[in-house]
């Protein structure tokens, strides 16, 4: 249901560690079989060591032995402020790419306005796994 995952990611948000940019960002993600992981943006000191909220419920996801999912929520806007509707950046996008096919959705929000895409839609003509298997 669409509104139990964005409401996931709204609370994965309150919790974000965002104190240098000060924009918050939650992330819910769906497994196949129906399962929710959270991820927060956690950011360092040393800027570039900071983790998008899609990586952190990714890696939450797959140690918990998950590796087929169905889709994501991700909710942005700055700290403090209620959510505003965010797309993954393009390290996330490559990420999702390793273990999600071209229909896997992605969601956000913006106040109760929900927006949805594809991974394919996000990032055509990407290389993965099998670009590696291809002869042309
Ligand atoms: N951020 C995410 O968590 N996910 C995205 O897809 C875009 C950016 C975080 C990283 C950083 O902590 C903050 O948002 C500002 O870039």
């Amino acid at each position: 249901m669409d509104k139990a995952l964005i409401q996931a990611a709204k609370e994965a948000r309150d919790r974000a560690y965002a104190p240098y940019s000060c924009f918050a960002v939650g992330a819910a993600l769906e497994t196949a079989d129906g399962q929710i992981f959270v991820g927060t943006n956690v950011e360092n000191a040393s800027y570039g060591a900071t983790i998008c909220a899609e990586r952190v419920a990714f890696g939450a996801a797959l140690a918990a032995g998950k590796r087929t999912f169905a889709r994501i929520a991700i909710l942005g806007g700055r700290v403090g402020e209620s959510h505003r509707a965010c797309m993954p950046c393009g390290i996330c996008r490559q990420v999702m790419r390793e273990f999600c096919d071209d229909g896997f959705e992605i969601l956000t929000a913006e106040g109760e306005e929900i927006f949805r895409t594809t991974l394919s839609a996000l990032l055509p003509a990407s290389f993965s796994a099998a670009s590696m298997e291809e002869t042309t």
